[in-house]
């Protein structure tokens, strides 16, 4: 579906998401795009899916034939345990539309503190005591090739949510996302350490092995 020297377009503007996609796609020879360098207007997207792969799929879709180039598309978020499943599906908007990664951040501690909950006994066998709930990153990426054929795969990494953000790595809520394997949080870690470990580098090497 896709070769070495060819385009992979991201369907997102999140430069957060480009950096790791790039690092994965570079050592195959392939150049990755995002939305931000698309020439093509791209229409709205609405993401009205019920799951991650829904969503993944309507925007991977749309931007490949509003282009004409092979796209990847991922759609991702983290569900926490103490707040059952949520932000989920409505990570990046949980604080709002146009909602700031430091909204989104405020608010899930906000909610977690509302939850009047103890912290679990496993972050503290796990090392973190002060953690406030365990939680999980997952990720459903689609590759959609123009003419329709699709792949898709699916990734998650547990962790806990820390009471205060830690690191400047990464984007979203990784700086309060706590890894027990690396006793650091996602946003203490390298991209390739990132990638390693994380939801959408697990969902990647699945797709990439389906090709
Ligand atoms: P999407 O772009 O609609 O898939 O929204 C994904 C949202 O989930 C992001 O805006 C983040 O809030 C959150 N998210 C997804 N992946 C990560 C990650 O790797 N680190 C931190 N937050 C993430």
């Amino acid at each position: 579906m896709i070769r070495a020297g060819e385009t992979l377009l991201v369907a997102t503007r999140n430069r957060g998401k480009t950096n790791e996609f790039r690092a994965a796609f570079a050592p195959l020879g392939i150049e990755v795009r995002d939305l931000n360098e698309a020439p093509e207007a791209i229409p709205d997207i609405v993401e009205d899916g019920e799951t991650f792969a829904d969503n993944a799929l309507i925007k991977a879709r749309i931007v490949s034939e509003a282009t004409g180039l092979p796209t990847l598309a991922d759609d991702s978020g983290l569900c926490v345990d103490a707040l059952g499943g949520a932000p989920g599906v409505y990570s990046a908007r949980y604080a709002g539309a146009g909602a700031s990664d430091a909204d989104n951040n405020a608010k899930l501690l906000r909610e977690l503190a509302a939850t009047g909950l103890t912290p679990p006994d496993e972050a503290a066998a796990a090392g973190a005591p002060d953690a406030l709930s365990a939680a999980r990153f997952v990720s459903a990426l689609v590759l959609y090739a123009p003419g329709g054929e699709t792949k898709t795969a699916e990734g998650d990494v547990r962790g806990f949510i820390l009471p205060t953000p830690r690191g400047e790595g990464g984007f979203g809520y990784d700086p309060l996302f706590w890894l027990p394997n690396y006793g650091r949080t996602m946003a203490e870690l390298s991209t390739e350490e990132k990638n390693a470990v994380s939801h959408r580098g697990e969902a990647l090497r699945r797709l990439l092995a389906r090709l």
